[in-house]
């Protein structure tokens, strides 16, 4: 029943199980008729059998059967096939073993003697019951994934590191720091804690701490009282009571002056703090989530920044690598935008060329997962056709990719631009070269290029994927 029960081009199957030859025969007529599948068996042990070897959406078992009775089968069906749902049939008046069977695990009942429209409807009404929880099933996981993770697209190991860090540390009351180059997705995993903790029905508030200018700073995290300086013209809550009970998270954290970096030391410690120009102070239950890019460890060695907060920030760490850290993650990445984007342009456009695939993949993207996703929004709007092509691409990454397209061509290593030294990234152009020259010799025999390059059948399809060059052999 996984696919839902309700979906009109896909026939419901039945399992009849009755010990009485004529019940089942009739069962089975007007349900085929009704435009069911159906399959039928006398008792219990059969039926078992039948459930371990199809995919069948709804039982109809009598009460009593030969052997296995039926409130244990209804136990054992249930554990077993959770998606199935039973049907009980029983005898006019055991009102009290149905209902003890439908806490078995046992769907609905209907009682003894029905007419077949009867048994029809009951099991419409299943159908639309099974519809409308499959219906709610995907609802609540749309929802779920949009934070739970699914929003953070990812597939190489690295990122696989630092979700399950994530979700071994979202569900503890400690603060949390976020390094990462610009781009990174450090917003994105903060959100991901909170929306992963015991606090996702309560506020997630970020504050960019290098956007607000010096002299607002303190009232905006901290309120103010009416009368505390010119403007204050009535009481203000602050940022850390908006957040109270849910996530605060202090983007650029490191741009946070000095005397400011005292305050919230004080409000982390002791959970409180004080609006500006009051004297009371206010409990607050607020997690912190703080980010950076600098190397705060540096500024607190230059003294830019106060060592104890930054411990008191630094309990636990997390550090999104830089894209070109993690090469694997641009193919899901792209796939992920060009879904995302065409969506909200009402665009359909399908795919992106390999070529193009190739240079996204050869390209320092410096403003990392950002710079990625405006490149691709940027595509999609450039595309007439219905695949991205190089043509569609922002100057710097065809220059990018002819660059690549020359060291394709030259023989060696001498000619690699001096400027990337990355090991890596060299090891993967010499990879694709060496995919290419083996298939081409092999005219294309995957099988036979794969000895060549002495890797595993399976390997090279991997590879061909991960380079975008599926095009290439048979
Ligand atoms: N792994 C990812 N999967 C999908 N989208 C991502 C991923 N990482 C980042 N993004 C997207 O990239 C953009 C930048 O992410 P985000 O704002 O979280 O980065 P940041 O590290 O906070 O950047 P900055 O330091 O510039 O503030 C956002 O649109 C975000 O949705
Ligand atoms: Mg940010």
């Amino acid at each position: 029943m996984d696919k839902g029960l309700g979906e009109v081009d896909k026939k419901l199957s039945v399992l009849v199980i009755d010990d009485e030859e004529t019940i089942r025969s009739s069962l089975k007529l007007n349900l085929q008729l009704a435009g069911y599948e159906v399959s039928v068996a006398e008792k219990a042990e059969p039926a078992f059998s039948m459930l371990s070897d199809q995919e069948v959406d709804i039982v109809l078992c009598d009460l009593r059967m030969p052997g296995i009775d039926g409130m244990s089968f209804i136990e054992r069906c249930h554990a077993t096939n959770p998606n199935t749902a039973i049907i009980l049939m029983t005898g006019f008046g055991n009102h009290e073993l149905a209902l003890e069977a439908m806490r078995r695990g046992a769907y609905d009942y209907i009682s003894k003697p029905f007419d077949p429209q009867e048994l029809i409807l009951t099991l419409k009404k299943v159908e639309e019951r099974e519809q409308l929880r499959h219906e709610n099933e995907e609802l609540r996981s749309e929802v779920e994934e949009r934070y739970h993770f699914g929003n953070i697209i990812a597939k190489s190991k690295v990122m696989k590191e630092v979700f399950d860090k994530v979700k071994r540390l979202a569900q503890f009351h400690t603060t949390v720091l976020v390094t990462g180059k610009s781009g990174t997705g450090k917003e994105l995993l903060a959100r991901a804690i909170h929306h992963n903790s015991p606090r996702r029905s309560k506020p997630f508030i970020a504050i960019n701490c290098g956007a607000i200018p010096e002299a607002l700073m303190e009232s905006e995290l901290f309120g103010h009282k009416k009368g505390a300086f010119t403007d204050a013209s009535r009481d203000k809550k602050g940022l850390f009571e908006e957040a109270d009970g849910g996530t605060l998270f202090l983007d650029e954290i490191g741009e946070m002056p000095p005397h400011l970096q005292v305050k919230l030391l004080r409000a982390l410690q002791e959970q409180q703090i004080r609006r500006v120009g009051d004297e009371q102070t206010i409990h607050v239950d607020v997690r912190v989530i703080a980010a950076t890019l600098r190397d705060l460890e540096q500024d607190v060695m230059d003294g830019r920044f106060r060592e104890d907060l930054f411990y008191r920030l630094n309990v636990v760490s997390i550090h999104l690598p830089s894209l070109h850290e993690r090469t694997e993650d641009i193919p899901v990445l792209v796939e992920h935008f060009i879904k995302k984007h065409n969506k909200r342009l009402g665009l359909s456009i399908k795919s992106i060329s390999p070529e193009t695939m190739r240079a996204l993949m050869n390209y320092q993207w410096r403003g990392n997962i950002r710079e990625l996703e405006n490149c691709i929004e940027r595509s999609l709007v450039m595309t007439d056709g219905d695949a991205i092509d190089t043509d569609s691409l922002p100057d710097s990454i065809q220059a990018a990719l002819h660059r690549v397209q020359d060291a394709d061509q030259s023989a060696g290593l001498e000619l690699l631009s001096d400027d990337n030294l990355s090991i890596k990234q060299h090891s993967r152009t010499l990879e694709m070269k060496l995919i290419k020259k083996a298939l081409a010799r092999t005219k294309g025999n995957r099988t036979h290029a794969a000895k060549l390059l002495e890797i595993s059948h399976r390997a090279l399809l991997y590879k061909l994927k991960e380079y975008g060059l599926t095009e290439l052999g048979k």
